[in-house]
């Protein structure tokens, strides 16, 4: 039985990765049509299984099958993507619970609500969980002023006011929990040899914007000593974070992203804007590094005479998962004759804040390589097909 719907599944999963806002690789934003096409499939497949469905302000998509009088079990990912994304980091979460409902239709004591969030990485605002927060009562209004590159405000690009998004919040009253799948981007159930692993913890995040400004200037005219290079600044700071980063176990710091402006190649560059992501499952550990990387930026800027400017963009926790559900889980997973591996997640996943909401717990998936956030990412059928498998027996499971 589950291998019919891991057959479904990833045809779902190849069907969402035609909806790009790009030509040749795969990069689905918040708010964006794409976003919004791949949205439609989704509320389709939802409806296909017997749900009744609805967007909320900031755009999830939400599909609700009715189950008995004993509350409301949550599932979902998120439907956007980073840039250049494989097909699997997100919405393969979201279309196993829909299949794993379909398959359950009215046999369970409880009601199934299924998110597709409609922005778990940040990559068009730099904020991630925007699709989440709002679910969870999280979501700060002030947000809705933040600008992309093109200078569109999030409250221009869906349409709506704070009010809409504060009512958009889900109540936590009826939930029983929320619980995603998802793969695992990491080497770790691999290097185990197991198709499943059981989370314990998702690491904590800091994400920052990080500019140095100095002057542009001639290429050809301007001596070295008389210069105020923004981009020789940064590289030499990237490579203290760097440097830190190697130096702290359990700590990754990233700069992903670095926008150079004017950006040609015979002008000296003026201003260089960073992105910065810290991550450590130890939340002093990640403020700490971040303090001491703030510092050696001001003195890196100070030592060129540049100026700095820092902005923290988001800071999000660690977060422990639920221990009823988190065992229940592996639970299902033990009765599926398969070993039970605990991990900690070093990725975010949408679970991060919906634990604020209600009780959550996650379940991994092994990908190929442990490879994510890129075109190669894959996973194994029959990988997909236990993991239904745990979450049908999950479910049936979940009755208490
Ligand atoms: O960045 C992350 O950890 C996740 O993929 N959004
Ligand atoms: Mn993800
Ligand atoms: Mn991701």
């Amino acid at each position: 039985m589950p291998d019919d719907l891991a057959t479904t599944v990833l045809e779902r999963c190849d069907a969402l990765a035609a909806f790009s806002e790009e030509d040749g690789r795969l990069t689905r934003r918040f708010a964006t049509d794409a976003l919004r096409m791949a949205g439609d499939a989704v509320e389709g497949w939802m409806r296909e299984a017997g749900m009744t469905t609805r967007r909320d302000a900031i755009g999830n998509v939400i599909g609700r099958m009715e189950g008995g009088d004993g509350g409301t079990l949550l599932m979902g990912s998120h439907l956007d993507t980073v840039r250049d994304a494989g097909r699997y980091d997100g919405p393969l979460g979201v279309l196993i619970a829909i299949a794993c409902a379909e398959r359950l239709r009215g046999t369970l004591p409880y009601a199934l609500e299924i998110y597709g969030f409609a922005d778990e990485e940040g990559v068009r605002y730099g904020t991630a969980y925007l699709g989440s927060s709002v679910v969870a009562g999280r979501f700060d209004p002030a947000l809705l002023q933040r600008r992309d590159a093109d200078g569109i405000a999030i409250a221009e690009a869906i349409g709506v006011e704070a009010a809409a998004l504060a009512a958009a919040a889900r109540a936590p009253a009826d939930l029983r929990g929320y619980v995603e799948v998802h793969i695992e981007q990491g080497p770790l159930l691999e290097q185990e040899d197991v198709p499943v692993g059981i989370v314990d913890a998702i690491a904590g995040q800091t994400r920052a914007a990080v500019t140095f400004t100095g002057a542009a200037g001639h290429a050809g005219t301007v001596p070295m000593d008389l210069r105020h290079d923004a981009l020789t600044a940064a590289a030499e700071w990237i490579l203290a974070v760097e440097a830190r980063a190697r130096a702290k176990e359990g700590l990754v710091a990233t700069v992903g992203e670095a926008r150079v402006e004017p950006g040609a190649g015979n002008v000296i560059p003026g201003r260089v804007r960073l992105s910065l992501d810290v991550r450590h499952a130890d939340d002093a550990a990640r403020e700490h590094a971040v303090e001491r990387l703030r510092g050696r930026a001001d003195d890196v800027a100070s030592s060129r005479d540049l100026a700095l400017e820092w902005d923290v963009l988001q800071e999000t926790p660690a977060v422990q998962c639920a221990p009823p559900l988190r065992d229940a889980l592996a639970a299902a997973v033990r009765d599926g004759g398969h070993r039970v591996v605990h991990l900690t997640s070093g990725a975010g996943h949408d679970a991060a804040i919906m634990a604020s909401l209600t009780p959550a717990a996650m379940l991994f998936v092994r990908c190929a390589g442990g490879i994510s956030h890129h075109p190669s990412e894959s996973v194994d059928h029959a990988d997909v097909a236990a993991a239904i498998a745990v979450v049908m027996r999950f479910l049936e499971a979940h009755r208490g």
